[in-house]
């Protein structure tokens, strides 16, 4: 608040300044009433610049400066934000008993991003394919940043029943969707680095749990190393105009195409990268987007093998059973539709061909 009022403030001086620089240098000739100048608003008129002393006001200095009005432009050398400039460590609720024997026991971790908004969408997976989190070979939790004052409370008592609520140390919004997932990749090291698969998935998401297993202990898979599967997407452009939601500018990303990358609604890593990926994050400018940063910009430097696996849709599709049974990740999945689809993958009914 204090903030704010203080931003409004210098907001209000430097409208002040800008005025009184554009006013004192207008040529006086083309103002079509000869008769006295208008003073210039938001200035108070008892403030005539002192030139004798050189530590007067912004205001003042600033009328002495020269015709032009300062532009943003000639500055030295544009810096890119660093991720290590903006990512915090640490968890606020870590639940390190999530991952006993630091996940030695585990086939895979499924950590879930999610907001503090959305307890429905968690309810809806804790009810259906969540259920899996019983099993001792798995875990499965919920990956939040800081949420609002509002709902701490709530939050508080729904990890108090469930135990399952992973809370980094920055702010929960979309903008942080990539300092959440750094937040995943560093709780998965600290405490269950010995699990040797992790999923990352976000909370309006179907995962048919038991192909995933299936998926991941394929023959040709089972041993894999230093890899993400995925829905990968080649030759992506960044997106150049500011109103995109995916702008991208060219001191975030300086290429013309971004290195392949795994969609972010759902990919699987062997978690022999994990650490890697974090320890390449910090010196890298950051970007916005999770899934073309981690599975990227990251990964291409690390020469982490990207495949595709046509079971991730990572996408809306049509809930037909067998649809449902044959993939492993389905997009944009609302609270109600989770039952639904919970109920296709095991009502037992639908013999699908494989
Ligand atoms: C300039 O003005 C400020 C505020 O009135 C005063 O504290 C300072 O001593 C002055 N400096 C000089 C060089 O006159
Ligand atoms: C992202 O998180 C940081 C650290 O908590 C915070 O300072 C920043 O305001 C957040 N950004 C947005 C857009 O919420
Ligand atoms: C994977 O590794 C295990 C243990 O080293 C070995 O028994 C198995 O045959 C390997 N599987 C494949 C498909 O190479």
């Amino acid at each position: 608040m204090g903030a704010l009022r203080r931003t409004h403030g210098a907001a209000l001086l430097a409208v002040g300044a800008l005025l009184l620089v554009l006013f004192a240098h207008l040529p006086p000739a083309p103002r079509p009433p000869p008769a006295p100048r208008p003073a210039p608003l938001l200035v108070p008129p008892s403030t005539p610049p002192a030139p004798s002393n050189r530590t007067v006001s912004t205001r003042a200095s600033q009328t002495t400066a020269p015709p032009h009005p300062p532009s943003p432009t000639p500055r030295p050398k544009p810096a890119p934000l660093l991720t290590k400039d903006v990512y915090v460590s640490g968890h606020e609720r870590p639940h390190p008993e999530l991952c006993p024997a630091l996940g030695a026991h585990l086939r895979m971790l499924v950590l879930i991003t999610s907001a503090p908004s959305h307890a429905e969408a968690r309810a809806a997976i804790r009810f259906t394919w969540g259920h899996y989190a019983a099993r001792r070979d798995l875990t499965i939790a919920f990956m939040l940043g800081t949420p609002p004052p509002d709902l701490r409370s709530a939050l508080v008592a729904e990890d108090e029943l469930y135990g399952d609520l992973i809370v980094g140390r920055f702010r929960d919004s979309y903008s942080n969707l990539t300092l959440k997932t750094l937040s995943m990749l560093e709780w998965a090291d600290t405490y269950c680095p010995r699990a040797p698969r992790l999923l990352k998935t976000d909370d309006d998401m179907f995962i048919n749990v038991p192909r995933l297993l299936q998926f991941a202990a394929a023959p040709t898979r089972a041993n894999a190393t230093r890899t993400i599967w995925g829905k990968v997407v080649k030759k992506s452009y960044p997106k150049r105009t500011t109103k995109s939601k995916y702008y991208v500018s060219p001191l975030q990303f300086s290429g013309k195409v971004f290195p392949d990358f795994a969609t972010g609604p759902a990919y699987l890593l062997t978690t022999d990268v994990v650490r890697e990926l974090l320890a390449a994050a910090p010196r890298e400018p950051y970007l916005r987007l999770e899934d073309v940063f981690v599975t990227g910009v990251l990964a291409a430097k690390l020469h982490v093998t990207r495949r595709l696996a046509p079971e991730f849709y990572n996408k809306k599709v049509q809930a037909h059973p067998c649809t449902v049974q044959r993939g492993v990740a389905i997009h944009m999945v609302r609270y109600h539709e989770q039952f639904d689809l919970w109920r296709k993958l095991l009502d037992g009914k639908t013999k699908c061909a494989s």
